[in-house]
């Protein structure tokens, strides 16, 4: 009996085992630019509890990777754009390295940072992305220190380093994969880009998005989906592409391999927005992200590289304070809603099932019930200068991308409008009183002023305490305590529920 049931529980440790290496290679990008941001501990154990293992962090500071202390989560860390200076000498690089990783990085005994590469930047070629800022000049410097730095402190066989990509360094307007080649404008540094890479044997990054590829090239909504309808393809010699996620990643395997080079492809983001575009919503996201995890889940890869994939989903949570003059989608990306709320039902645990209602954040405290609106004793002007200017106002600290056209506000009437431009900045300032005012023109009220379609949030009680909370963290973190139990609690009680499962 005593052997039976050991038989179980190895059998069953075995198949939890397997499932988290078809896991390997998935992450999640915690994008943190929100006017109240869900606590590091809690997006921790949100990640946990979902089941994932990789993480990507787009900017660095020590309150966001102190939780990740002893985690059993490899970190993807990225030095932002406007960071990289700081690493322009050999010797600023090599302090940094030795800080910010060195110090901190698990040595294989489950202790420290799984720190598994470091990006240089996100999208820093891409001139569209960085609003025209140019941030090449200083780049390829800060890459070749970081390597130096990196080597000489003998981490360079346990982190890899690269730079992600926007497409737009791919040449627009090409009929199929096979055409892939570097847009001419960036061609050079990209050659430089590919050498290093080379040199240190790191992967190539590229950040994805299908729906703008859809958009960019005037592909049907359907090639956004994986279910093989066949409504659209590209033939492209003996492949067939029956999506734009596997064309736009063998256009790039193509355009690598144009140069002379063979290197790995990470998607470093990849995501399906819920909003901000007509092919934008849950349902859409949800349809995406069921197809997309199952390729996943499966180990399948695209037609020129029918390995297994390492991808990013941007991103775990959404960020209302993005800036949008680009698109408006940019501030829906999250697969989580503002308040750790899932949006839809996904598996990310990468088992292939469908409909898995994902863990939401817990511990969660909502600001109280009150509301900032138009005061209705107001006149209301629709060219009143004066109002123009605190709409704008509200509008620049508030979140006001739902009032566009197409999405779920922009139905209000203009006292809506003011209303809901009044309240997002209320909310975006802790609900701090002095700032529901607007010479008169608003008021705080406990009624909920939501209508059917479009809901007046309440933000969450946190990023008050973010900093001085993620620093008493990292204290402990430092002192090499073991305060983060989940990742064994949750293979423990994996291992418990299938042994209850198998035996009864
Ligand atoms: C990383 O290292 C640099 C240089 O030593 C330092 O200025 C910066 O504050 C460090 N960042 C963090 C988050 O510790
Ligand atoms: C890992 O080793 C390096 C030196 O090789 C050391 O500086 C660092 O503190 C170690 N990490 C941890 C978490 O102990
Ligand atoms: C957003 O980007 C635009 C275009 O680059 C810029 O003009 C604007 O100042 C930015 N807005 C904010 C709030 O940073
Ligand atoms: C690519 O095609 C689009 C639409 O078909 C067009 O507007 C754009 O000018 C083209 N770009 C180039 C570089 O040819
Ligand atoms: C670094 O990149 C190489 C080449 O793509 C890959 O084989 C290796 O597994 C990567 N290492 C880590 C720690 O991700
Ligand atoms: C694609 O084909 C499926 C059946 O294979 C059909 O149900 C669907 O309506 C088609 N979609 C479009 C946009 O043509
Ligand atoms: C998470 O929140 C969503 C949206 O509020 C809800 O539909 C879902 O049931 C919640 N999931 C769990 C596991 O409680
Ligand atoms: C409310 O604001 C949105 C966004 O600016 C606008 O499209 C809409 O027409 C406005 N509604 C009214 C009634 O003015
Ligand atoms: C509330 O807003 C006022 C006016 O902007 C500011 O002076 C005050 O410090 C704020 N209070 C808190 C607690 O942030």
């Amino acid at each position: 009996m005593t052997r039976t049931i050991l038989t179980i529980i190895w059998a069953c440790l075995m198949v939890f085992e397997a499932t988290n290496v078809a896991g390997a290679g998935l992450g999640v990008i915690w994008g943190r630019q929100q006017t109240q941001k869900l606590l590091p501990s809690m997006v921790v154990d949100l990640i946990l509890a979902n089941g994932v293992k990789k993480v990507r962090l787009l900017s660095y500071n020590s309150g966001v990777i102190a939780p990740f202390f002893n985690s059993d989560i490899d970190i993807v860390m990225t030095i932002a754009n406007n960071d990289f200076f700081q690493t322009n000498t050999k010797n600023s690089a090599r302090d940094f390295i030795q800080r910010n990783i060195t110090s901190i990085m698990d040595n294989g005994t489950n202790k420290g940072i799984r720190f598994t590469s470091i990006c240089i930047g996100n999208e820093p070629f891409s001139l569209q992305e960085n609003m025209e800022q140019n941030y090449l000049p200083q780049l390829f410097p800060a890459f070749e220190n970081i390597i130096d730095a990196v080597f000489e402190q003998q981490i360079g066989d346990k982190v890899n380093i690269t730079i992600p990509h926007f497409t737009d360094i791919l040449k627009p307007n090409i009929t199929k994969p096979s055409e892939g080649e570097f847009h001419p404008d960036y061609r050079i540094p990209i050659l430089r880009n590919l050498a290093l890479l080379k040199k240190v044997g790191s992967p190539f990054m590229i950040n994805l998005y299908p729906l703008l590829h859809l958009r960019q090239y005037g592909y049907p909504l359907e090639f956004g989906f994986f279910e093989d309808r066949k409504n659209f393809t590209i033939k492209d010699g003996e492949h067939v592409y029956t999506n734009v996620f596997d064309a736009v990643y063998d256009t790039v395997i193509s355009a690598i391999r144009r140069e002379g080079y063979s290197l790995d492809v990470i998607v470093g983001q990849v995501g399906w927005p819920t909003a901000g575009d007509e092919w934008a919503s849950p349902e859409t996201a949800e349809r995406f992200y069921d197809g997309f995890l199952m390729k996943m889940a499966m180990n399948k890869g695209t037609p020129l590289h029918p390995e297994p994939l390492e991808a990013y989903i941007y991103s775990l949570v959404d960020e209302n304070s993005r800036n949008i003059s680009r698109s408006t989608m940019d501030r829906h990306y999250g697969i989580y809603n503002y308040d750790g709320t899932a949006k839809f039902k996904i598996d990310l645990t990468l088992k292939g099932r469908k409909n898995v209602i994902m863990a939401n954040a817990t511990g969660i405290d909502y600001m109280p019930r009150r509301w900032c609106v138009f005061n209705p004793e107001m006149r209301l002007d629709a060219n009143s200068e004066r109002l123009m200017r605190f709409y704008e106002r509200a509008c620049t600290k508030g979140d006001c991308s739902k009032l566009r056209y197409g999405e779920a506000c922009n139905k209000l009437d203009l006292m809506g409008n003011y209303s809901y431009a009044f309240n997002q900045y209320f909310q975006s300032k802790n609900q701090n009183e002095s700032e529901c005012n607007f010479d008169g023109y608003a008021m705080i009220v406990s009624k909920d002023p939501s209508t059917k379609e479009c809901v007046f949030p309440l933000q969450i009680l946190s990023t008050l305490f973010d900093r001085q909370y993620g620093e008493m963290l990292l204290t402990l973190g430092y002192a090499g305590e073991s305060f983060n139990i989940k990742p064994a609690m949750t293979t423990f009680i994996a291992a418990f529920l299938c042994i209850l499962y198998t035996i009864f």
